[in-house]
C-alpha cells in the first residue's frame, strides 16, 4: 500500500507540476470568498483515486473534493490531492499531495510529495520516516527562542475561531521566527524533518494532517490538541512538534484560549 501511494502521489505530483499556469476554473466553496478549488484538486483526486481503486476496488476513500466513499473496509484512504491551493493559485511553487492509509480507524502510511522541490516523504507505522528514503528525525532544540514555529490560517479566520489571531501574536512573541508557507501537509513534514521544531493550527481536516501527523509520529515528534491532550486526525486542533518544546507551545495556546475554554482546560 506504500508503494501504491508513492506511485500516486507522484503522479499526481506531476499532474499539478505541469498545471501551474493553466487553470481554467477556479470555484469558491462553502460560501467562502477565499476558499477555492480549481479542476486541478479534482483531476488530480480522480487521477490518485483511479489509481488506488484499480489495486484495491473494496477499499473506502475519504477525499476532500469527493468525500466520503465508503464500503464497509477496514482501510480508508484519505487524500488532499492538492494541498496549498491558494499557492497554487498565484502560481507559488509550494504545494504538496497528501495520501494517508488508515486500519481500523489507525493511521498506518502517509506520504506527502512537493513536486517542485522533488521532495517525498513517507512513513509506515512503526518503521520510522523517510525524506527521499533516507531516515528523517526532529530537531533536538529545546528552547523556544531557538525555534522556528510554522501555522496556517483556515478560511474562516475573519471569525477568528479558537482565538486563532491572539495564538499567532503570542507565539510570534516568544519564538525565533514564525513562518506560514500554505501547506499543513509540508508544515507536518517540515517538523518530521527537523526544519521547523513546531506546527500549530486551530482547524484542519482529515486530508490535510493525516499523513503529516505520522510522519511527525514516526520521525519521533508528539502530536497533540491545544490542550496537550491525545487527538486524532479527526480532531481539528493540532500541535506537532519534536517532543521537546511540545508543553512550551501548549502552554502558550492556552494563554490565548477564550475564558469559557480556558476553565474548561484538563
Ligand atoms: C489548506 C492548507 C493551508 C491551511 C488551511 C488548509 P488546501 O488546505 O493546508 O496551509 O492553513 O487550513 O485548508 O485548501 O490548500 O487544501
Ligand atoms: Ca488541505
Ligand atoms: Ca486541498
Amino acid at each position: 500500500m506504500i508503494q501504491l501511494a508513492i506511485e500516486a502521489a507522484l503522479a499526481a505530483g506531476k499532474f499539478l507540476k505541469q498545471s501551474v499556469g493553466n487553470i481554467k476554473t477556479v470555484e469558491t466553496k462553502f460560501g467562502q470568498e477565499t476558499n477555492l478549488v480549481t479542476e486541478i484538486d479534482k483531476k488530480s483526486e480522480e487521477l490518485i483515486i483511479g489509481m488506488i481503486r484499480k489495486q484495491y476496488p473494496d477499499h473506502d476513500f475519504l477525499a476532500e473534493e469527493s468525500g466520503s466513499h465508503d464500503r464497509r473496509s477496514e482501510y480508508r484512504w484519505i487524500i488532499d490531492p492538492l494541498d496549498g491551493t491558494l499557492n497554487f493559485t498565484h502560481a507559488v511553487p509550494l504545494f504538496s499531495v497528501s495520501i494517508a492509509v488508515e486500519h481500523r480507524g489507525e493511521i498506518i502510511a502517509g506520504v506527502v510529495h512537493e513536486p517542485n522541490l522533488g521532495e517525498l516523504f513517507t512513513a509506515e507505522k512503526g518503521k520510522g520516516a523517510f525524506l527521499n528514503q533516507k531516515p528523517i528525525r526532529v530537531s533536538r532544540v529545546n528552547r523556544l527562542i531557538e525555534s522556528m514555529i510554522v501555522t496556517g490560517f483556515p478560511y474562516t479566520i475573519r471569525d477568528n475561531p479558537d482565538n486563532a489571531v491572539q495564538h499567532f501574536v503570542n507565539m510570534l512573541m516568544q519564538a525565533q521566527g514564525i513562518r506560514r508557507l500554505g501547506s499543513a501537509a509540508v508544515d507536518l513534514a517540515y517538523v518530521a524533518c527537523g526544519r521547523f521544531e513546531g506546527f500549530w493550527e486551530v482547524s484542519l481536516s482529515p486530508w490535510d494532517m493525516a499523513a503529516g501527523v505520522l510522519l511527525v509520529q514516526e520521525a519521533g515528534g508528539r502530536f497533540t490538541d491545544f490542550k496537550g491532550s491525545a487527538s486524532s486526525v479527526y480532531g481539528k486542533q493540532v500541535v506537532a512538534s519534536n517532543g521537546l518544546i511540545h508543553n512550551m507551545l501548549v502552554d502558550i495556546l492556552g494563554r490565548g484560549l477564550s475564558p469559557e475554554a480556558a476553565t474548561s482546560r484538563s
